[in-house]
């Protein structure tokens, strides 16, 4: 408020020149394609002082690839009264490299003619900063697919060692034992017949144990039945284990996925059983699978107390590891709380058809 005593300011007392010659933001002024006025601040930006600058074409500072969009700008404000435009755009220092600016300007009068007159802010450091983090998180999610994919093979490398090899040398033990037992017939040798009777079944037990640790580490039926049929074997493993009824519907049958990306969605698929059994408190899970026209979708659905978005929030591994394990095939993964109590997962993956030239399956 002006004090009582003094006249109240007028426009015309402001003293605009001092205070765009000092401004830090750069000021300009552009007739006919060529800046008649810019302040020190506008000069520097580019590497100039301003007499240096007065009477450069914007043609001969925005980067070649921006100019067209910079005079189509220019043109809509100058030409077609467009009253004001605010944009970005990219320009040369005069030492080469690239200053980022964000331009606001404005039709005026000049001489009777019209002009255009704004202000402009230098942006680089903006930009380069979300250039960078850009490129950080690119090399997360290549980090965490590249672990997610050398983790697939370690684990398929140990299943194949584990029931081939281990197995296969179970199996040479326990024939042996057979031929011993028959050749333990006389009354004198009844006690190694008995060693032999209760070494058979603890044989049994191993290669058992054994084929469930191999399986465990990576399903063989994923390799060779397909990824519904090991979805649904998952599950009822899942129903029986945890006391859960489950559902399993499946329309368009198995997809012709590519062994990465069946992985990938039974890795999702085993994720969500397991956050199930551990947080739900479930008494039934229904899981959909729909495979039409190159389009895959699993949904899983559960009647337990629902998803928690703030509990997601804070550690939530899992859920990263789903989201990224969707994003490395291609895919899209939402998960939410059901509108009458539950959690459903939905996985997408659209257009696998396209990726089948991936298909490691080729190589086994
Ligand atoms: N089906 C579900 N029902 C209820 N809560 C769930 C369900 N799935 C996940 N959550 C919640 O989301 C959180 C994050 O899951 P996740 O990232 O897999 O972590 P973790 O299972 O290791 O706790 C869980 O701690 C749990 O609170
Ligand atoms: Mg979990």
């Amino acid at each position: 408020m002006a004090p009582p005593d003094r006249p109240p300011i007028e426009f015309r007392d402001i003293p605009f020149q001092g205070i765009i010659e000092q401004s830090l933001a750069g000021v300009y002024l552009v007739f006919d394609e060529r800046f008649q006025y810019v302040n020190a601040t506008f000069a520097e930006m580019f590497g100039y002082t301003r007499d240096e600058f007065v009477g450069t074409s914007i043609r001969d500072l925005v980067l070649p690839d921006f100019v067209g969009e910079a005079m189509e700008y220019y043109r809509l404000r100058v030409q077609e009264g467009v009253p004001s435009i605010r944009y970005f755009t990219h320009c040369k220092h005069r030492d080469g490299h690239t200053v980022h600016i964000e331009v606001h300007g404005a039709r005026v009068d000049y001489h009777g003619q019209p002009a255009l007159a704004g202000v402009v802010i230098d942006v680089s450091e903006r930009v380069r900063r979300d250039q960078d983090l850009q490129r950080s998180r690119r090399r997360l999610r290549e980090l965490a697919s590249y672990l997610n994919s050398s983790r697939e093979e370690l684990r398929g490398q140990l299943a194949r060692e584990v029931h081939d090899v281990l197995g296969g040398m179970l199996s040479s033990i326990k024939l042996d034992v057979f031929r011993i037992q028959r050749r333990v017939s006389d009354p004198a040798l009844a006690e190694i017949r008995e060693i032999t009777e209760d070494l058979l079944p603890l044989i049994q037990d191993t290669i058992d144990t054994a084929r469930q640790i191999s399986d465990e580490l990576r399903p063989r039926m994923l390799d060779t039945l397909g990824l519904v049929a090991a979805m649904r074997s998952e599950l009822e493993a899942f129903g029986r284990r945890n006391e859960i009824v489950v559902g399993f519907t499946v329309e368009g049958g198995e997809p012709a996925l590519s062994m990465e990306t069946a992985t990938e969605c039974f890795r999702v698929f085993q994720e969500a059983l397991t956050n199930i059994g551990r947080h739900a408190d479930a008494a039934t899970v229904e899981v959909c699978v729909h495979n039409r026209d190159g389009r895959f979708e699993m949904q899983v659905r559960d009647d337990g107390k629902g998803i928690d978005r703030s509990s997601m929030r804070e550690g939530s591994i899992g859920m990263l590891s789903m989201a990224e394990r969707a994003r490395t095939i291609g895919g899209s993964l939402y998960v939410n709380a059901r509108a009458g109590g539950g959690t459903v997962v939905l996985l997408a993956v659209p257009g696998y058809m396209g990726r089948r030239s991936n298909d490691r399956t080729a190589d086994r």
